[in-house]
């Protein structure tokens, strides 16, 4: 068969593998809203039904053969063909080269290890789970032994996540932010012992008031309800159906409103960008987000960038103040300090901007020294415990509040949490390379938000991942990753918030 003829047909089962796969969004979403409980079963058989299916048609000698065939096609650099193939290959390889034997056992491991992470958190009792997790770490090796890797192993699993990322450069990006952020940690220690504090929000706000902000809210921003919808979950997420259909949801609680706000901004700034992926693309490898630090740093950027920034505060305070006439007790000033409250906290998900770059790190360097066998499981509980009183100056009262918070590891996610701040530095530098071209805070001031859409949707989302994404990031702003700007935007805000000699409220 010719090259073209083979890609051809090639993208043909990737669009029809697709398709048939993108249901998988909407068993999930069903699965996390409204489904009934009973159902619960037989829907996980349906998730896993399908997985089976895609990993049969990637591994068919058909499939093998179409893809080495188009592969021998000679076509320009940068262009759509190309780039699909980069990415059929790179999906191909991690599907075969490592053994259904051992991908079967990993899944396995890491249900049971998910199970039992549970129950070792609620009772607080790490020995519940230190075996699994031991199990857990070792086949993950063994994975990344499979995958290959030019310098040690815990690069096999990060590239999973985030392709092309090394540790070395993980490392270097991470050890400037931490001495950058302990550094404006200090700062804003000092100014609270000086009594700059903010004065938490605190009152009843019905919940019913709050969903009808949120939809003012997004309504007023851009993302189009009729391209998506926002539902309730505890834990809130965002999920790309088909193009015309990406999902949020998101958390209420009656007596915090802030909570709420920036988890529904979080998952807004997902479905803008899942809204703006090339349609006609929709199908194709090239169709969708290069990563998941690309995708993070959309949300972060609605999230923190625009949504904890003073302007759009003074654009919707008032509004918010209507639907909640309690908080005519709270200048603007106040609400903006309490919205960007710093202090060392126990757990990353309530963390504020700063710190929350720290929680990543600590994760960071425990996981790679887990994978590359420079740390025993064992001495997990002792080391993260050593290294939070390191870095944040206090220690974990439970294990809950310690090394048991997070999913990630028991569910077999390692090398997942780098991609958090990577969204976070490169929120910061779209921000900075944004301000050549618009006015940021006039346009944010003045309501203006499809001006700040329109140059995402430009620069990032239409391009889909026809590029890395180091890349998408370098054809964007001009440059690779630079948590430079990330730096200099935290300090922007300590010296906002955290100045001792602060103008009072507004
Ligand atoms: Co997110």
């Amino acid at each position: 068969m010719d090259h073209r003829k083979a890609y051809d047909k090639l993208l043909e089962k990737v669009r029809n593998l697709n398709y048939i796969l993108s249901v998988r969004g909407l068993l999930v979403w069903d699965q996390r809203t409204y489904m009934p409980r009973k159902a619960v079963k037989f829907r996980g058989r349906q998730l896993s039904a399908l997985s089976e299916y895609a990993h049969s048609v990637i591994t068919s000698p058909e499939f093998t053969s179409l893809l080495e065939t188009a592969e021998k096609g000679d076509y320009p650099e940068g262009s759509r063909e190309r780039m699909n193939l980069f990415w059929l290959r790179r999906t191909y390889d991690r599907t075969v080269k490592v053994p259904l034997k051992l991908q079967l056992k990993l899944v396995q491991k890491a249900t049971e290890t998910e199970v039992v992470w549970r129950e070792a958190k609620d009772r607080n009792d790490p020995s519940l789970v230190l075996p699994h997790l031991k199990d857990l770490v070792s086949l993950k090796r063994e994975v990344a032994e499979h995958l290959g890797y030019e310098s040690e192993p815990y690069d096999a699993l990060l590239d999973g996540y985030e392709p092309g990322l090394r540790a070395s450069e993980v490392e270097e990006v991470f050890s400037y932010l931490k001495r950058e952020t302990l550094k404006l940690l200090t700062k804003v220690m000092e100014a609270r012992e000086s009594g700059r504090v903010p004065r938490p929000v605190r009152g009843h706000f019905p919940i019913e008031d709050q969903k009808k902000f949120h939809l003012f809210l997004l309504r007023s921003i851009g993302y189009d309800l009729n391209a998506g919808r926002l539902d309730e979950t505890t834990h809130p997420f965002a999920v790309r159906i088909v193009p015309g259909d990406v999902r949020i949801t998101t958390r209420y609680h009656s007596n915090d409103l802030l909570d709420g706000i920036f988890s529904t901004l979080h998952e807004m700034g997902h479905a803008l960008y899942g809204l703006g992926l090339p349609e006609e693309y929709f199908g194709e490898p090239v169709g969708n987000a290069p990563s998941l630090a690309i995708h993070e740093s959309q949300s972060r950027f609605w999230e923190n960038v625009i949504g904890r920034s003073p302007e759009f505060w003074e654009v919707f305070y008032p509004f918010l103040r209507a639907f909640f006439p309690s908080l005519y007790d709270y200048s603007l000033e106040e609400f903006l300090f309490a919205a960007n409250d710093i202090k060392p906290s126990f757990v990353r998900i309530e963390a504020d901007e700063l710190t929350y770059n720290l929680h990543i790190i600590l994760r960071f360097e425990i996981e790679r020294a887990l994978i590359n066998g420079n740390m025993e499981v064992e001495a997990l509980p002792e080391v993260w415990n050593s290294k939070f009183k390191e870095m944040f100056g206090i220690t974990p009262p439970t294990h809950r509040e310690g090394f048991l918070q997070d999913i990630h590891w028991y569910s077999g996610g390692f090398g997942y949490f780098p991609t958090y701040t990577f969204g976070n530095v490169i929120a910061a530098q779209i921000r900075h390379r944004m301000e050549e071209d618009i006015d940021v805070r006039k346009a944010v001031g003045s309501g203006d938000f499809g001006t700040i859409l329109d140059w995402l949707r430009e620069r990032i989302h239409r391009h889909g991942s026809m590029y890395l994404p180091k890349d998408l990031v370098r054809q964007a702003t001009g440059e690779p990753p630079n948590p430079h700007y990330l730096v200099s935007y935290l300090r922007e805000k300590v010296e906002r918030f955290y100045t001792p000699t602060h103008r009072s409220a507004i």
